[in-house]
């Protein structure tokens, strides 16, 4: 994780710097630092905390000077202090480094700079990379970053000063690095909304590219020094897109946005009766998918499954990416792999899709950051237009993802030559007015949050479709409100969690209408009846809840297959508000990170 921005130009700089670690602080928030090369010395400023802890200090108003790097930091090495902070400096103070990702190797290095007489000062891993580039510098900066990165073995995005260069040295292998291209300026950073303000021309770096930028050029190569010419992309998102529109907090407003957002990923679609999806390969072939992804995005896989297999008639395994690419899995060239990213710069889902096509599988992305690093490597992909997703608990990417699995679930009948229910077509393309009457009900769901900002623990159960959306519901709840909770089939509490229920266990059924919705009451009924409290999450139209359930939420009614979109909906805000009154950060939970670029 983490966040690096840098500089070179002749602007004022820590406003720059600043404001760009800012956008990337989604990245990481325990430290943060800044280092300015000014009147030939390295000055750096460092400090525990949140950002604004650094932002606040008057010193970084004072620096000036025409390059600097800084870094906002997610601890993975060392706990958070100013001490582990980044910059990391050599023993001389001429040189300075930022990094974002691990140094596996970094504990042989550290004994090995240590026996040469290097002081290290922080317990990081990073900051070894600073004494080696000193260790290898012989008057080119360039050449002495080649040769630390020809010894390092882990991932990186890293960018590197020296006192007597007016150039950036960045490179990277695992972590995602980008170059802005300005008017007499340059910028680099670890992720394109921290420069969007300055320049919308961007280059992105491959693994194993290393990069000499100075103000008005650049110069890319890989680690032996072969030139590679590369494409400068144009940015679509607007800096307005980027910011909280009036909203208490960035997942309030993406909240908000899934109408729109949806709308976006259905875009040009549907069209008569067909779905038009444009995949580099042949999806009839495909005999089996392999569905890999993390966290959210692997609850919108497991979604995917049900319909993959009930619709599509393809034979659907889903992987959390961090299993799959340790258990040599079973995958040759008839497989398809989905590798599911919000952000495209998961590493675990980067190495399950290495893994996945080496062992010859075809491949497709369903992601939203265009450009990132997964969107670059797969086969084909899906994007999902639903703009920055800025909070760290996934919201509209979660339901676009649905949304896109679902098109892409239809594509493949459609391909195989099976007809396609015009009804579900018709619903898909209404859903987002759905969304927005689910959102019409936020008043109601936040009277019921304020019941339970103090509970201890949480139960959502789900059957079916609804399942994922339960084991979602708890993952939002519990990354945002630290409440304990845990999702599971409704069936199957009474094979073990029935025991934690009594009168203090809150209980969300996800209820919908659908063949199996009387089952699922009378899961509702065993809980009751021992005294635990039922929140039901049901169809407009539902009657026979109102006599058992203690509260309920209503949803406007859809097709089983579209219930995992609405039903998010009331589960996010939820989560959103119990959040919001316990008076917790919502955009930036303790010890999480938007983008997780370490496995
Ligand atoms: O960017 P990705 O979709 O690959 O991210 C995967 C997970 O890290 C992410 O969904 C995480 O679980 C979110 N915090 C959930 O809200």
């Amino acid at each position: 994780m983490c966040g690096i921005i840098g500089y070179i130009g002749q602007k004022k700089i820590s406003p720059i710097l600043i404001d760009g670690l800012r956008k990337l602080e989604y990245r990481g928030y325990d430290s943060a630092g800044i280092c300015v090369l000014s009147q030939g010395e390295l000055k750096t400023i460092k400090r525990m905390g949140k950002l604004e802890e650094l932002a606040a200090s008057p010193e970084v108003a004072k620096l000036d000077g025409a390059i600097g790097i800084a870094h906002t930091r997610w601890a993975t090495h060392g706990e958070p202090s100013e001490k582990n902070a980044h910059p990391h400096l050599d023993c001389q103070g001429n040189i300075a480094i930022v990094h974002n990702g691990i140094i596996e190797n970094y504990q042989v290095l550290r004994d090995l700079l240590l026996k040469e007489g290097h002081k290290i000062s922080s317990e990081t891993d990073s900051e070894v990379l600073a004494h080696l580039v000193e260790k290898f510098y012989q008057g080119d900066l360039l050449q002495a970053v080649k040769e630390t990165l020809l010894l390092v073995r882990g991932a990186y995005g890293l960018a590197a000063i020296h006192k007597n260069h007016e150039q950036i040295i960045v490179a990277r292998k695992g972590s995602p690095l980008v170059l802005g291209l300005g008017e007499n300026e340059m910028f680099i950073a670890s992720d394109v909304p921290a420069i969007l303000e300055h320049t919308k021309k961007v280059v992105y770096l491959n693994d194993d590219e290393i990069a000499i930028v100075g103000q008005t050029d650049y110069q890319i190569t890989n680690l032996e020094g072969k030139e590679i010419d590369k494409k400068v992309e144009e940015i679509k998102w607007t800096v307005e897109q980027m910011e909280k529109k009036g909203y208490k907090h960035f997942m309030l407003k993406e909240i908000f946005e899934q109408s729109e957002a949806i709308a976006n990923t259905l875009r040009g679609r549907i069209k008569d009766g067909q779905v038009k999806l444009s995949i580099d390969f042949d999806v009839k072939k495909i005999k089996r998918i392999i569905i890999t992804a993390c966290g959210t995005s692997w609850h919108s896989g497991l979604i995917a499954k049900y319909l993959l297999e009930s619709i599509a008639e393809v034979s659907t395994e889903v992987d959390y990416a961090s299993e799959f690419r340790y258990r040599s899995p079973m995958v040759g060239y008839s497989d398809m792999a989905i590798v599911i990213s919000q952000s495209g710069e998961t590493a675990d889902t980067l190495a399950a899709l290495r893994e996945a096509k080496e062992r010859g599988a075809k491949s497709l992305g369903i992601i939203n950051v265009v450009g990132s690093t997964i969107s670059r490597e797969v086969d084909s992909g899906i994007y999902l237009h639903v703009g920055p997703e800025i909070g760290v608990a996934s919201t509209k990417a979660f339901t676009s993802q649905v949304v896109a699995l679902l098109l892409l679930t239809l594509y493949i009948r459609q391909q195989k030559g099976m007809s396609l229910d015009k009804d579900l077509l018709r619903d898909l393309s209404d859903i987002p007015e759905k969304i927005d009457q689910a959102l019409h009900r936020a008043e109601e769901i936040k009277k019921i949050a304020e019941q339970f900002k103090d509970s201890k623990n949480f139960l959502y159960l789900g059957r079916g479709l609804n399942f994922p959306v339960a084991l979602e519901g708890a993952l939002k709840l519990k990354e945002i409100s630290y409440i304990h909770a845990e999702g599971y089939p409704a069936a199957e509490i009474k094979h073990g969690p029935i025991a934690l229920i009594d009168q203090n266990m809150p209980v969300v059924f996800i209820a919908t209408k659908n063949n199996l919705s009387e089952k699922i009451i009378s899961n509702m009924q065993e809980v009751k009846a021992r005294r635990g409290i039922v929140i039901a999450l049901v169809s407009d139209s539902e009657e026979k809840v109102e006599q058992i359930a203690d509260y309920i939420i209503k949803v406007p009614e859809t097709k089983d297959e579209l219930s995992p979109i609405v039903n998010s909906i009331p589960l996010q805000l939820l989560a959103y508000y119990i959040a919001d009154l316990k008076g917790l950060d919502v955009d930036k939970p303790r010890n999480l990170a938007k983008s997780v670029t370490v496995e």
